[in-house]
């Protein structure tokens, strides 16, 4: 396969992570951005987010010269034969997905792209966006081609180089070729298909996981209920491969910058359509009540007086990003457990292993704690929302002595019952008998 020149606009999780991965592929990329301190940053291979394995793979690339940085997204596109727009389309009104970003860079490079050339929408977009796309660059000799990315943070170099499948979605088999064969070197299977396929099995595939959260989610309380155990209960059912084990784990909810933004836009998508789609709507009701139920669980036993108030009560949380290995809050199911406690008056402190400086965003939520045995100072309880691993090796005796009460609520069910049994601590799990 020939390498190509390749224009990556956007240098956010999936924009870095294409343009660096398609130049460890051996193609020639030019990535853009707006913000010119990123795009200094990036050109001393400074990456800002934490993605094990991607400072690496930009460091070298831009040291066999197959990887540029630039601000001027005109230029960036001007010799290209591919063109991927990686931009973000966070949540609109009314839970659209606004494709603003999308529209402005359109017209930014319809004047320059290069007569042949194919443009790639790679972000999470709306049915119809490949076509939208097209009509405002006007050009016949330009086709427009949808190809989603499944990559999840914290693994994002991985799934780029180790996809599950890939799918493109074209009216143009050749521009369909042309994107494959950006990929040749990858051992993955190809769903070729038209644009309008290729962007609903983003949302139907992201749809489908958040429903298996849900899913997992309702099931560990009726577990909870009945006296079985959510770890058994989902082996038993995952060793079906028409079910799979993955992506059943309980928790405090489902988050981060993809599953809520996409199951929003999918459910405006139903509205807009006339399409009733009740798991949909269920899906994402379960996460707001599960969460609301785990709050309840709390305040049975921490709070005071009928309704289980908080007022005043102090509460220790370990971990607020949205999952484990990454520094993310957007969307973080930890947030919204830690805003449920905060309204019905909790103190809150927390510690993150990835949050070591001042938030002041995060100020009016909760404290933050450097260390994890300070967050616990005059702690009725301690609540585990996101499932670090080093969470696992806590002091809790050193935990213990600066706690007032001892409960520790360990929503990731992630803690061994041992180590906290032996610190006068009771340990409630999700899903299963405490
Ligand atoms: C998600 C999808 O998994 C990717 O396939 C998709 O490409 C990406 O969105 C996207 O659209 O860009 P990501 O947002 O990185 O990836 O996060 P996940 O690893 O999927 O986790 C989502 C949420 O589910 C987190 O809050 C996580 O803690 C929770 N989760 C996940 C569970 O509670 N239990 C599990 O078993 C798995």
């Amino acid at each position: 396969m020939p390498a190509r020149h390749v224009a990556v606009i956007g240098t956010g999780y999936v924009g870095l992570t294409t343009g660096a991965c398609l130049a460890a592929l051996g193609h020639s990329v030019v990535c853009a951005d707006a913000d010119p301190h990123k795009v200094e940053r990036l050109r001393e291979a400074r990456v800002d987010i934490l993605e094990p394995g991607l400072p690496e793979t930009v460091r070298d690339a831009l040291e066999a010269g197959l990887l540029e940085f630039t601000g001027d997204t005109a230029a960036a596109v001007a010799e290209a034969d591919v063109v991927f727009l990686c931009l973000p389309t966070p949540m609109g009104a009314g839970g659209a997905a606004d494709l603003a970003a999308v529209e402005a860079v359109a017209g930014q490079i319809r004047e320059v792209l290069r007569p042949g050339c194919v443009v790639v929408n790679k972000s999470t977009v709306p049915v119809g966006t490949c076509e939208r796309v097209g009509a405002l660059l006007g050009r016949a000799d330009v086709t427009v081609v949808s190809n989603p990315e499944f990559l999840r943070e914290g693994r994002a170099v991985h799934d780029f180089l180790h996809p599950d499948r890939i799918v493109i979605g074209a009216a143009d088999r050749d521009a369909a070729r042309q994107v494959a064969d950006l990929y040749s070197a990858l051992d993955a299977p190809l769903v070729l298909t038209d644009p309008a396929s290729a962007e609903l099995t983003k949302y139907a595939a992201n749809f489908f996981l958040a429903m298996k959260l849900s899913f997992a989610n309702n099931l560990a309380t009726l577990c909870e209920r009945l006296g079985a155990d959510i770890a058994d209960v989902t082996e038993g059912i995952g060793r079906d491969p028409r079910i799979g084990s993955a992506f059943l784990r309980p928790g405090p909810g489902w988050g981060g910058s993809c599953l809520p933004k996409d199951t929003h836009a999918l459910l405006t998508v139903c509205d807009q359509s006339g399409v009733d789609f009740p798991l949909l709507r269920a899906t994402i009701e379960t996460n707001v009540t599960h969460q609301r139920q785990l709050v309840e669980r709390v305040a049975a036993v921490c709070g005071r007086g009928e309704g289980g108030s908080l007022d005043g009560v102090r509460l220790a949380l370990y971990g607020l990003t949205f999952k484990a290995g990454t520094s993310d809050l957007r969307d973080s199911p930890a947030l919204a457990v830690a805003r449920l406690l905060r309204e019905r008056g909790a103190e809150l402190t927390a510690y993150d292993p990835a949050l070591r400086e001042e938030r002041p965003d995060l100020s009016d939520l909760v404290e933050l704690a450097d260390d994890p045995v300070r967050a616990a100072e005059g702690a009725a309880a301690c609540v585990v929302l996101t499932e670090w691993p080093e969470l696992r090796d806590l002091d809790w005796a050193a935990i213990a002595a600066r706690m007032t009460g001892h409960e520790v609520y360990d929503f990731r069910n992630l803690l061994d019952a041992d180590p906290l049994a032996r610190a006068g601590l009771t340990l409630q799990g999700i899903g299963r008998a405490s």
